[in-house]
Parts: C-alpha cells; sequence; structure tokens
C-alpha cells in the first residue's frame, strides 16, 4: 500500500480495546477497518459501537487486503501466535504489553518480522504522552544535574476489583511485574536509557482471589505469579534504581522519583499519559511544578506514531526493540527473585528519540 491513511485492524475485543476504538477511529491518519476476537458477537458489538465497518474471527479480518497493521489486545497468552499469524499474512503488528510470554519468543517473533520486511510495535505509549515527553525534556535541560538513582513504586490491592476478567492478571504474563512493569521499566528506558543488571525478590500474600465485578462477580481464582516483588535495578548509563511492583496493598500509591546531582524529579504516574511533573532543587524548600505539554490523548499513539512511521520509511517509537528490552528485564528481575543471584540483561535497546511538543495525533499528515 502506498499513501493515504494506514488500514487498521484490531485482534481482541475486550476491556481496553474502548480506549484504543475511541482514540484510533478518530485519527485521520489511521483507518480502523475491522475488529475480531474469539467471540464474534463481542467483536461486532465493538465495531458497532465505533462505527467500524467490519468484524468477524481473526482469520476473516486477517484476509481483509486493506489492513496494513494489525492491533493485537488480546491476553498475554495468546499475544504470539495472534502476532504470528498477522505476519504469516503480510500484516505489521502493534501490540499490547508484554510483548510475548517470555523473551525466546519475543525473539523469534522480532527476526521473523525483520525477516518479512514488517514491523513490530508495542505498547506501552505512554512515554509519548505529555508528561513522560515533558520529564525527558526536563532532564536533557538539566534541571537535576547528572541522573544517579531513580526510586519507583507501584502498589495497590489489585485489579480483580474492577475487571470483569482478572483470572490472566494473575497468570504467567501478568502479575504486578509483566502486567504494570512496563510501563515503569519502559519509562525508566526512554528517560534514562536501557537496564544493564537486576536483583529481586518476589512473595504472593494469598493464593487465591475472588471476582469482584460483572458476571463472574464472587468466582475464586488462582493466584500463578508473584504479586509483590522488589527490585533493584542498574542502568548502562549509570544510575542505580529501586522499584517496588505490588499487588498486595490497600494502599494506593504510585511514585517515580529520579535523583540527580543537582535535584529530584517527581515523573508523572508512567501508565498516564498526563502530569503532573516537579521538581526540587538540592537548596529548595519545596517542589515547583515544570510545564507539561504534549498529547494527553491516550492508548493508540503508539499506533499511529507507528503507522506515520511506516509512510515515512522511518523507525517507529514504540517499538518492537524496546518491548523486547523490557520483556527480558522482566524476566531477569522474575529469574533474580527465585534464585537469589543479580542477572544480567542481555539485551539492550534503543532509546527513542523525543516527539517534538507540537506533534498532533489529530493532524492529517498522510493524505
Ligand atoms: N484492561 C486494562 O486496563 C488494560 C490496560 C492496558 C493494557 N491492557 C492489556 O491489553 C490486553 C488485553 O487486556 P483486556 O483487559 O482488554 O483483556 P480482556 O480479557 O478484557 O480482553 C481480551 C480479549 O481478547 C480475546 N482473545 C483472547 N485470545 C484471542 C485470540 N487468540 N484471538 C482473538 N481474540 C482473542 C478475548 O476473547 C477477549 O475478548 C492485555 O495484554 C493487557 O495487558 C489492559
Amino acid at each position: 500500500m502506498s499513501g493515504g491513511p494506514v488500514g487498521v485492524a484490531l485482534v481482541g475485543a475486550g476491556v481496553i480495546s474502548a480506549e484504543y476504538l475511541a482514540n484510533l477511529t478518530a485519527f485521520p491518519d489511521v483507518r480502523v477497518l475491522a475488529v475480531a476476537d474469539l467471540d464474534a458477537e463481542r467483536a461486532e458489538a465493538a465495531a458497532e459501537r465505533h462505527g467500524v465497518p467490519a468484524s468477524g474471527d481473526p482469520a476473516t479480518v486477517l484476509a481483509i487486503p486493506e489492513v496494513e497493521l494489525v492491533v493485537n489486545l488480546t491476553t498475554p497468552a495468546a499475544h504470539a501466535a495472534v502476532a504470528f499469524a498477522a505476519l504469516r499474512a503480510g500484516k505489521h503488528v502493534y501490540g499490547e504489553k508484554p510483548l510475548t510470554l517470555d523473551p525466546a519468543e519475543g525473539r523469534v517473533l522480532l527476526a521473523e518480522a525483520e525477516e518479512r520486511g514488517l514491523r513490530i510495535g508495542n505498547a506501552p505509549d505512554t512515554f509519548l504522552g505529555a508528561g513522560l515527553q515533558s520529564a525527558r525534556r526536563a532532564l536533557q535541560a538539566g534541571v537535576i544535574g547528572a541522573p544517579v538513582a531513580a526510586t519507583t513504586v507501584m502498589q495497590n490491592p489489585g485489579p480483580e476489583s474492577w475487571h470483569p476478567s482478572p483470572e490472566f492478571l494473575f497468570q504467567l504474563g501478568a502479575g504486578p511485574l509483566y502486567d504494570i512493569g512496563p510501563y515503569y521499566l519502559t519509562a525508566l528506558t526512554a528517560l534514562l536509557g536501557p537496564v544493564a543488571r537486576v536483583a529481586a525478590t518476589g512473595r504472593r500474600a494469598r493464593s487465591s482471589r475472588v471476582i469482584g465485578s460483572g458476571p463472574k462477580a464472587g468466582t475464586v481464582f488462582g493466584v500463578e505469579v508473584p504479586t509483590h516483588v522488589t527490585a533493584l535495578l542498574d542502568l548502562e548509563s549509570g544510575p542505580s534504581v529501586a522499584s517496588t511492583f505490588s499487588f498486595d496493598s490497600p494502599v494506593r500509591r504510585i511514585m517515580v522519583e529520579i535523583t540527580g546531582t543537582e535535584g529530584t524529579l517527581s515523573v508523572p504516574d508512567p501508565n498516564t499519559f498526563a502530569g503532573p511533573l516537579q521538581v526540587r532543587g538540592v537548596k529548595d524548600e519545596d517542589w515547583r511544578d515544570l510545564p507539561v505539554t504534549g498529547t494527553t490523548v491516550g492508548r493508540g499513539l503508539g499506533v499511529l506514531e507507528m503507522a506515520r512511521a511506516l509512510r515515512a520509511g522511518v523507525p517507529h517509537r514504540a517499538s518492537g526493540a524496546v518491548a523486547l528490552h523490557v520483556l527480558e528485564t522482566m524476566a531477569a528481575i522474575a529469574d533474580s527473585a527465585e534464585t537469589g543471584e543479580f542477572r544480567t540483561v542481555a539485551s539492550t535497546a534503543p532509546v527513542p528519540p523525543e516527539l517534538p511538543a507540537d506533534w498532533d495525533p489529530h493532524a492529517r499528515t498522510l493524505g
């Protein structure tokens, strides 16, 4: 396909598809042509709600020639199979996190895409939002001097109270490390560069949980992964990071602080696209607000940026390489938590270039 908006199909019409569909159908540079799901009725309902012309099972949707890019919003255990099927149908793929369940599968996926001359993009795309882009500009402007260390905390009671099908969030490919960790680890990579080695511990407060909403409310299900993970990370560029990822706390707390030679930057929640952004210099008595500029539109920005990059023939920012590095980091953390030993992270990742501050998702740039 040549110029014009990029034809997109979604595979997976669950909870998160609503945000993607709302945003992608409002971007002039992409055209959402179809929605697929194993549950055909769910796909049809989502397509109807958002004025998408076609729906069906994944194979039917992958056979549509005008679909150039498949957005894979299935649950983690299906990410690889859906992505490979899309590549084999000649489509580029943008997937939800994590890239795949394990790094070996992720490496094969990226290699197959490259062989076929196709691209892999991956969530999270929150680092394209105003909050994290502004944090990056502040770091580059030297507001904290040279970065030395960072602390990140993500703790809450877990998603089973609000997600109607939360079982997958406590299985391989999720838990707080794999489900929420990608936001923090991608933000660290985008702000400070890739991870070199890790050490970690992991615990599980309860071996079962209870679904809190929807038709399955009251159902008890098993917890298969650690639900409280604490990690130490050495970054390639020098800073050391202490990170907590927990679904075991009744207290909700989110913190990302980067400390440098001249002060500390308080970075917005990396699971969001907006601010606030604050700095506290070594002589300051309190935090000072910093300007936050850029887009706060939400999930789907990575798909749009990838679509535009595809047409321009330049690398896209929410890349498979970053997602693979984040996945390798999470696997190293999980391994360290089991063995009690430091683990090196074999891969590195290209730090995605900054987005221009006036980058406009609603502009028509592709004819
Ligand atoms: N729910 C959130 O708030 C949220 C936020 C950000 C990212 N995500 C990510 O988005 C992905 C989906 O999460 P969700 O909450 O929407 O899950 P969900 O369970 O609500 O929906 C997943 C959908 O995928 C479909 N599906 C599963 N395997 C499939 C296959 N092989 N082919 C076609 N369809 C298939 C299911 O039928 C279901 O409709 C996950 O990777 C998750 O980490 C979710």
